[in-house]
């Protein structure tokens, strides 16, 4: 019977929440992409990328909004259900909207969704001090969290614009703090956006769970960025982190295979993606 979950026909077997820890605990740095679509999730999937995330970040991408704030749990389960159908080998992530999880039972119920209705193994929810009794009580009932903590999307409005987080002394020690807690509380991996490079290496030098980076420097255990971000299909101004990975290939799936191969080597993030 569990052999099925196990193998699923392939030659290496599907990452899970096991495979992510011994990444960290051995230093191989884990791929990470977004993905929207069963199409893409084909290749990222092929590409050999660990983990997607079907990020609300699609509002801004697919749906065309200004922010991640009109994203909802329909919109994220639709989106899900596609990719899953799509991968094979890589571990799947599902994102929180914005108010959908603003008490323990409503992120319970809707967490439910992600999984039983699209397909995800793990659900994202951006957290601080106030989300720690949310990721007990999910943890409590057996749903793997990753806690996504620095710039966060959702809050937008009240910080008052897209910006580095975590550059003052005190408010990198809360940082570190509450990363601690999210841990402590059961999340099974971190996330971090848009924090100095230092601060990203403190974090996951305390943390046991893989801490995942989008502009927090190369020494994090994996890195993420949004895919149409690396295809080149995101036009105008895109953050200092984004590395345009389309270039020199002709094919969506070889321009994939670099960022997944400059992940696992290292040679992304350069310092000019990183932040001080
Ligand atoms: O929504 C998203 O795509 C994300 C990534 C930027 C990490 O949260």
């Amino acid at each position: 019977m569990y052999t099925q979950l196990e193998q699923r026909g392939m030659s290496e077997p599907p990452v899970n929440v096991s495979t992510l820890r011994k990444m960290k605990d051995e230093g191989e740095p884990i791929a990470c992409l977004t993905a929207y679509d069963a199409s893409f999730a084909v290749l990222v999937d092929a590409a050999g990328v660990d983990l997607v995330l079907v990020g609300d970040s699609l509002g801004m991408v697919i749906q065309g909004h200004d922010t991640t704030v009109p994203v909802t749990v329909n919109d994220i389960v639709y989106h899900s259900r596609a990719v899953a159908r799509g991968l094979r080998r890589a571990f799947l992530v599902a994102d929180m909207p914005f108010m959908s999880y603003a008490n323990p039972d409503q992120a319970l119920e809707n967490s439910v969704r992600m999984m039983q209705e699209g397909g995800a193994m793990m659900i994202k929810l951006e957290g601080g001090e106030g989300q720690i009794e949310i990721v007990e009580h999910l943890a409590r009932h057996d749903i793997p969290v990753c806690a996504h903590l620095g710039l966060k999307p959702q809050s937008v409005h009240k910080i008052g614009g897209f910006r580095v987080q975590g550059r003052e002394a005190d408010k990198a020690k809360d940082m570190q703090r509450t990363a601690k807690k999210l841990q402590d509380a059961g999340a099974d991996i971190v996330l971090l956006e848009c924090v100095p490079s230092e601060l990203g290496q403190s974090i996951r030098d305390v943390l046991d769970v893989p801490v995942i980076g989008i502009g927090a420097g190369p020494d994090v255990d994996g890195q993420i960025l949004v895919l149409y971000d690396i295809l080149d299909i995101t036009q105008g101004k895109t953050p200092r982190f984004v590395k345009n990975f389309q270039v020199g290939h002709s094919s969506p799936l070889d321009a994939i295979r670099s960022y997944v191969t400059a992940v696992k080597d290292r040679s992304y993030p350069a310092p000019e993606h990183c932040f001080s």
